[in-house]
């Protein structure tokens, strides 16, 4: 028997009471608890860490069965022994807690740097599996949804965890498209970039500053109030983006277009010029509909963990979706299409490619575009995306990086340092060549990254406000520093 008392039972908290209708709840979380099974018999000389001899293989499947799913622990400090639940191939680290070396011990920790190997919630909106190279929104797998959704359908998806009806997507992509305008003074407060401010600078502070125009949406606990929010997100971020862009080529800002689709505002937004009325490309306006839903959830990535994070202190989701934005931007996330392309400037030419190859190899670069943490096999968005590219280059004409871009990969896929480390392109390796050629700048690539991403992140966002079980996110610490020592004064320091 699993002892009692221990504060880990979804059951002994608070439900909150405001889940909204339309989200899946949360199922309780199955019990996890630990207990001390009193002293092993004796096992001297049996190290803590060694390797344990594996049980043998069960006789039969009834047998397989009847194993418990827990992990007894043996802590060779005390010689107690201690069975831990196991749950989702899980264990809770707050049950090691009871695991100490005496009465004054604080109890046993975890340390798990970057969390390589902790799960910090459980969730339901995207699934990865990284040795098999599967991604799926919802359970709907990504190839599919590239062919055959439109990215508001898919963000309705990730939102709402079912596809919509007819109806049910006309009214959220009503609601959507009648909150693409935002704030004249906003407009302002992008008067007031530098002309070369990174497009990425400009989004995340507008993204904040919309928090100072809409304080209704600090009652995040009203499901209504966080549905508007959430139109007003999806709805704006392309109108923030659009706006600084243009901030930055000194052009007056275009409008929404309430007559065209999702990304075809976007486009008109960004590049019309003097015509009455913006008609974007088909293949264009498609093609970036497709990125859209490629970018749109990846799980607990950085941004999506610092959504969670940021939004456990209940925040308003603009301060909370400004910080995500914030954490796409850098180079070894969201920054990274940008990356790709300069990288590809920088080798200039096929032939150089394979000297660029061997100073990543020693140490000395990254091949921006490759690697992954979850994904040890081929990125499942990136062979999407080398479809896109050609579609994409029948209309513009071939983007002569490709040729380099292509060599990189052929090289990689065949040496030893990147098959060893499992390698491969992800999502951003294609991504910036198809941008380059549909007309962007290289700062924008991020920006067209954090768009379709605000769905998953607003969805990550709710589910864990629903989650009876977070709290404030405050890990802990192992302090290495300094005991206490007594003020030296200035004129005593060496
Ligand atoms: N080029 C060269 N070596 C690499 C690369 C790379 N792009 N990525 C990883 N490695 C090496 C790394 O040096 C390490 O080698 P060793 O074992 O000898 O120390 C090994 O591979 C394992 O890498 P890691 O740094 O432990 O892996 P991680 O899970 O901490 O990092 C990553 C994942 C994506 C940050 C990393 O692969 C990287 O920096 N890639 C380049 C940036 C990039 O393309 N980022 C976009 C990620 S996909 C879009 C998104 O979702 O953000």
């Amino acid at each position: 028997m699993l002892s009692k008392g221990l504060p880990l039972h979804a059951e002994d908290r608070h439900t909150p009471a405001w889940e909204i209708p339309w989200d899946i709840p949360l199922p309780r979380a199955a019990p996890f608890g630990v207990h001390s099974i009193g002293k092993p018999p004796p096992t001297l000389g049996v190290m803590a860490m060694n390797p344990v001899k594996p049980a043998p293989v069960a006789a039969s499947e009834e047998a397989a069965r009847a194993r418990p799913d827990t992990l007894t622990i043996t802590d060779n400090r005390t010689g107690k022994q201690y069975e831990i639940l196991i749950t989702h191939g899980t264990i809770r680290a707050l049950d090691l807690r009871q695991i100490k070396a005496d009465s004054n011990d604080f109890g046993l920790m975890s340390y798990d740097p970057a969390f390589t190997n902790t799960a910090s919630c459980i969730s339901r909106v995207s699934y990865i599996d990284g040795d098999k190279g599967i991604l799926r929104y919802r359970g709907y797998p990504i190839e599919e949804l590239a062919e055959k959704s439109t990215y508001l359908e898919t963000a309705y998806l990730i939102l709402r965890g079912e596809l919509p009806t007819k109806a049910q997507l006309e009214e959220w992509s009503y609601h959507i498209t009648h909150h693409t305008f935002i704030h004249e003074s906003i407009k302002k407060f992008l008067d007031g970039f530098h002309y070369d401010a990174h497009p990425m600078g400009m989004l995340i502070s507008t993204i904040a500053a919309l928090s100072t125009f809409y304080p209704d949406a600090k009652d995040i606990f009203n499901p209504e109030s966080r549905l508007k929010q959430t139109w007003r997100l999806i709805g704006k971020m392309p109108t923030l983006a659009a706006f600084a862009y243009r901030h930055s080529l000194g052009m007056p800002y275009a409008y929404p277009d309430n007559e065209l689709s999702y990304t075809g505002n976007f486009l008109n937004m960004l590049f019309k010029t003097t015509e009455l009325k913006y008609r974007p490309n088909p293949t264009l306006e498609r093609a970036l509909d497709i990125l859209f839903i490629l970018h749109a959830d990846h799980e607990q990535n950085c941004s999506a963990n610092a959504m969670r994070n940021v939004g456990s202190s209940h925040v308003d989701p603009y301060s909370a979706t400004a910080a995500a934005t914030a954490a796409l931007y850098g180079p070894l996330h969201g920054g990274a299409n940008e990356q790709v392309l300069r990288m590809l400037l920088e080798m200039g030419s096929v032939g150089r490619v394979g000297e660029y190859i061997r100073r990543v190899k020693a140490g000395e670069r990254k091949l921006m575009g490759f690697g992954h943490r979850i994904y040890k096999n081929y990125d499942p968005r990136a062979r999407v995306i080398k479809q896109i590219a050609e579609q994409v280059f029948e209309v513009m004409g071939r983007n002569p990086l490709l040729e380099i871009a292509l060599e990189c990969e052929r090289i990689a896929l065949e040496d030893d340092y990147f098959v060893s480390r499992r390698l491969y392109p992800n999502v951003d390796f294609y991504t910036g060549l198809i941008y380059q050629s549909m007309g962007f700048p290289v700062t924008m690539f991020p920006v067209l990254f954090a768009i379709p991403r605000t769905a998953g992140w607003l969805a990550q966002w709710e589910e864990m406000l629903l989650d009876g079980e977070q709290k404030i996110a405050r890990p802990r610490q192992v302090y290495l520093g300094r005991e206490q020592r007594a003020y030296v004064p200035i004129e005593s320091r060496a």
